[in-house]
């Protein structure tokens, strides 16, 4: 079988200087509320099988991110280079063979790496202990599996994750061959602050995890980045429709997404096509993933990528309006194909509730009858539990009992509910929910891998038990992760 090897290591983000006015909207009605993914006529057509070889080498390495001006700061990343974030590209039909040799000596000597979003099998899957034994310094491990949908998605370790992140060890996997036509441009917006304070990059990172905000909202960083860069300005074709690829890799903050200057529709969410909806505003919270169809203004126009949950709004990006201006007529976003995802049957489906709560004091922390694990990637600290059981929540040797044990093939309906007065996107691993409804008012039809759940609010998600194995529920503001707000799930 041919092998190749396509590793994108950067970005094309041409940065243009000068500034046009940018032209208003027309008004995309788009459809009625209420559709349903089988309106979106096409499937996905299989690329010829063959692999994709990659060879990840995590390392530290000292990078100088356009956004630190000038300093490098002690990052970790896959690949060498002054980029962020690195990127892996391949087609649907495709199997990825990513070759993982750890190479770094202090922090992460449990190294794996997890497959954000990805339906692969649970061997796969990249969770330590759970899944797999930790590549320790010096050692390799290969990941091999053919993705089953096409999508935005992205990879990170799954232990002291909250440095890892921190310290930009993320990748970005994009499976292509969702589009039904192509569009004008295809541009990936990759949110990431980093956690340095008064002086800069020159200061070096300040702590990833602290007390005061695992036990809040989380810690934030204040140098707020798109690829790398502090508000980049991305030049993308003038009058023509422009997929973005928003990915938060954050692991703290949530943004809530706007577009100003041009007409939006939402093509997908979490990697899975929805037919388009008018874009108005989204919360991206941490490891979520939005695509966007923008239609560019005329030559010179501009656009901005808004963050509209801070007290002014921050632009994150700006896409400048570049070259002729393409004719493109009323602006009608072509659709992605129809994901690949089973449909849940809600009237035979099982329901669960699953709340999402501050530790509760006086749970079991009993004796250790569980199997004997090594340390288990969490802090010494818990603030949070899933169902009244903080992770783990037998001291840190054992693996606690799964949160629910699920029957293979059987629809489920979860109950997310949160009690605390923080929100929380909550993470199934191995499968995708579809959102089904919320106690907060109507909900856009999806599917999604990570749900935000806000305070006091319940919401519906219901899937198909269809993947055996131990699957992580957990919260991804990465400090709630690893102070308890984690858990798995056995699908048998
Ligand atoms: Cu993006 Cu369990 O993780
Ligand atoms: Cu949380």
């Amino acid at each position: 079988m041919p092998t190749r090897r396509r590793f994108t290591l950067g970005l094309a983000a041409t940065a243009l200087a000068g500034a046009g006015a940018y032209a208003a909207g027309r008004a995309f009605v788009g459809r009625a509320a209420a559709y349903s993914t089988a309106e979106l006529s096409q499937t996905a057509v299989r690329a010829p099988a063959r692999d994709v070889v990659v060879n990840l080498m995590p390392a530290p390495r000292a990078t100088a991110l356009p956004a630190f001006g000038g300093p490098a700061l002690p990052l970790w990343s896959f690949a060498p280079g002054d980029v962020f974030p690195n990127v892996v590209r391949m087609r649907f039909g495709e199997t990825l063979v990513a070759t993982v040799e750890n190479g770094i000596p202090e922090g992460q000597e449990e190294l794996t790496v997890h497959w954000h979003g990805v339906r692969l099998p649970n061997a796969e899957d990249g969770v330590p202990y759970l899944t797999q034994k930790p590549i320790p310094f010096g050692a390799r491990f290969t990941y091999r599996f053919t993705p089953p949908d096409p999508g935005t998605y992205w990879f990170h370790t799954h232990c002291n994750t909250a440095e890892s992140i921190g310290r930009g060890l993320i990748g970005v996997l994009i499976v292509e061959g969702d589009e039904t036509r192509p569009y004008d441009a295809d541009q990936l917006l990759c949110l990431k602050d980093w956690r340095v304070g008064k002086d800069g990059a020159a200061g070096g990172f300040l702590p990833f995890l602290t007390d005061s905000g695992a036990s809040k909202a989380g810690t934030f960083g204040a140098l707020r980045t798109v690829n790398g860069a502090v508000s980049p300005r991305l030049a993308l074709p003038a009058g023509g429709d422009v997929r973005l690829r928003l990915i938060n890799v954050d692991p703290t903050r949530v943004p809530e997404i706007g577009i100003e200057g041009a007409e939006a529709a939402i093509v997908a969410v979490d990697g899975a096509g929805i037919p388009p909806v008018p874009f108005k505003t989204w919360r991206l919270g941490p490891a979520m993933r939005l695509d966007l169809v923008v239609r560019m203004p005329a030559t010179g126009g501009e656009v901005r990528v808004v963050d509209y949950f801070a007290a002014d709004p921050v632009v994150l990006s700006t896409l400048v309006a570049t070259g002729e201006t393409l004719a493109r007529g009323a602006f009608d976003p072509a659709p992605l194909v129809r994901p690949a995802i089973p449909e849940p049957d809600l009237a035979a489906a099982e329901r669960m509730p699953f709340v999402f709560s501050a530790t509760a004091t006086g749970a079991a922390l009993g004796a250790a009858d569980g199997i004997p694990f090594g340390p288990l990637c969490a802090s010494e600290k818990t603030f949070w539990a899933i169902n009244r059981a903080p992770w783990p929540n037998r001291g840190h040797a054992v693996l606690p009992p799964p949160l629910a044990e699920l029957k293979r093939g059987r629809s489920y309906v979860f109950e997310l509910a949160n009690v605390t007065p923080h929100v929380h996107p909550i993470h199934i691993h191995g499968h995708t929910w579809r959102v089904v409804k919320s106690s907060a008012g109507p909900v856009i039809p999806h599917f999604a891998d990570t749900v935000l759940v806000a305070p006091k609010e319940r919401v519906e998600v219901a899937f198909v038990a269809d993947n055996p194995g131990d699957w992580m529920l957990h919260c991804h503001i990465i400090e709630h992760q690893e102070t308890g707000m984690m858990g798995f799930l056995r699908v048998a």
